[in-house]
């Protein structure tokens, strides 16, 4: 199998990339940070406190989330639903990094995504996936931009959805989640010894999709 890590902070463009860079080789993408959306979303739903961990701990041990394909997409189920859309919501995304400290919670996703990636040539977008799911990954990615450029872009993006967003706001958020994100005590966010760093802060897409893909070819 040949496994492929895109690790980076939020807004960096990890997912975009890492599907276009699937797409063109032919693996499969599996994005984490859905993953961990759902576990956030089950607690949401279920009225827990994000930080009481033993009551977080307890839902999400319950709670199924399991990746599927449709349609050449990957989709996120939760409870066999697909939660696709609504794990996207800011709500959800700004509990996320809250669940995501907790121990027990990232146990049961990286089993489940060392499972994906030991039976399926994979690119795999997250946080800790050169660090610590996959170690031994064929190629490592650390892509990161500036906080103002990944504000910027998720400006863009909300602003092409009809809504009215504060950019402020915004690079407030980016910058408490990569906050949440690099400074927690289990497998913190951080460039891997052997990852190779790509700054897209003044790259387009497809730059970085060739960068990477070229990099598959060394
Ligand atoms: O990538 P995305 O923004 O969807 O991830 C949402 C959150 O999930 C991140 O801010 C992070 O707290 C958490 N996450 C993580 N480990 C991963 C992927 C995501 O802790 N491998």
């Amino acid at each position: 199998m040949y496994n492929i890590a895109i690790d980076g902070p939020a807004g960096a463009g990890k997912s975009t990339i890492a599907k276009e860079v699937s797409k063109r080789l032919g693996f499969i993408y599996v994005d984490t940070g859905a993953m961990y959306r759902a576990m956030a979303l089950s607690c949401l739903r279920a009225g827990v406190d994000v930080t009481d961990e033993a009551a977080v701990t307890a839902t999400t041990d319950k709670a199924d989330v399991k990746i599927a394909y449709k349609d050449g997409s990957q989709i996120v189920l939760l409870n066999g639903e697909d939660v696709s859309t609504e794990i996207r919501k800011e709500e959800v995304g700004k509990n996320t990094s809250k669940i995501a400290v907790y121990g027990k919670v990232r146990e049961k996703l990286t089993v489940l995504q060392k499972e994906l990636a030991a039976t399926n040539d994979v690119v795999m977008d997250g946080r800790d996936i050169g660090t610590s799911v996959l170690p031994n990954a064929d190629l490592k990615i650390y892509l990161t931009a500036s906080v103002e450029t990944r504000a910027k872009r998720r400006y863009d993006e909300l602003v092409a959805k009809g809504e009215n967003p504060d950019i402020k706001v915004i690079e407030e958020d980016i910058v408490a989640r990569d906050y949440n994100d690099s400074h927690r005590e289990i497998s913190p966010l951080t460039q891997a010894e052997d990852a190779i760093l790509v700054d897209s802060s003044n790259m387009t897409i497809e730059e970085v999709v060739t960068t990477i893909i070229d990099y598959t070819k060394k």
